[in-house]
């Protein structure tokens, strides 16, 4: 960007939060109406969204990493006695409210591995586990969702509340990456760097799916 003016959300960023979006939409109405091949592919996809975007924490672009904007006890709490955030990207609350939407996304999606709708579909870690472990995740699952959505909930409303009662840009922001007022202090890195990071988990996770136990053979 010119003079020194950055994007505050970098295309990675935006990218896995759209297609997490778009994922998690589709898992819902694809569980919901039991297609569950797509629903798998999308659970996947979840679960290397979110690693990716963990590891993004570590390693991508300054207002990206978890240390911009995660805060401890007090300024968390300054900050809900009216205390103006520090960081131009999220806010105290907002920043742990992303570990909280990325954890349960992650519940939600390994949870489902070891699931299975007690007919013609199981996940492909169904028999890596006992009966107790397989009904625990599935209770898992049905419960993580209701959580997952009162936050997604909770997570649009604080969205709207920022953008049209407080008039600060963060829908122009997460599309386009920066807005006036909400810029970047300094470049982002290259977004080669996260391509290869998604590679990485998404290979990861390929393998050790080829590693998941088969069926047993039929006792007759
Ligand atoms: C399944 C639904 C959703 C999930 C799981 C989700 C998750 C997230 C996550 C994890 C972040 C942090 C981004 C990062 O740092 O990587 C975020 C930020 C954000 N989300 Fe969502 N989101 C969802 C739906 C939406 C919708 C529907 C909107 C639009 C109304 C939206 C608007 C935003 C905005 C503007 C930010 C940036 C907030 C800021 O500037 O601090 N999200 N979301
Ligand atoms: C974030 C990702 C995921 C979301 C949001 C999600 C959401 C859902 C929802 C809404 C249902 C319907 C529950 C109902 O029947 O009322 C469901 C069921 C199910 N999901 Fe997922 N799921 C995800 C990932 C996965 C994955 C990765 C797998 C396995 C590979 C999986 C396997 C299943 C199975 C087997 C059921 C049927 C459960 C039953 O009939 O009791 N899910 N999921």
């Amino acid at each position: 960007m010119a003079g020194d003016k950055h994007l505050l959300w970098d295309l990675p960023t935006r990218l896995c939060h759209w297609l997490l979006v778009a994922c998690v939409a589709l898992a819902w109405w694809s569980g919901e109406t039991e297609n569950y091949d797509l629903h798998q592919w999308l659970g996947y996809s979840v679960i290397v969204l979110v690693v990716s975007r963990i590891s993004w924490g570590f390693i991508g672009s300054p207002h990206s990493r978890f240390a911009d904007f995660l805060v401890g006890p007090g300024r968390l709490l300054a900050y809900l006695q009216g205390e103006r955030a520090r960081s131009a990207g999220h806010n105290p609350l907002g920043g742990w409210s992303v570990i909280a939407l990325l954890l349960l996304l992650l519940l939600q999606a390994i949870s489902g591995l070891f699931n299975s709708d007690d007919v013609f579909f199981k996940g492909p870690l169904f028999y890596a586990a006992d009966v107790t472990v397989r009904d625990v995740m599935g209770q898992v699952h049905e419960v993580a969702f209701y959580l997952l959505l009162a936050l997604v909930g909770l997570h649009i409303f604080a969205v709207l509340y920022h953008q049209f009662w407080r008039r600060e840009p963060l829908l122009q922001a997460m599309v386009r990456g920066s807005a006036s007022g909400r810029e970047g202090r300094s470049a982002p890195v290259s977004g080669w760097r996260a391509l290869l990071v998604t590679l990485v988990w998404a290979l990861a996770l390929w393998g050790l799916l080829q590693l998941a136990p088969s069926p047993p053979p039929m006792m007759w």
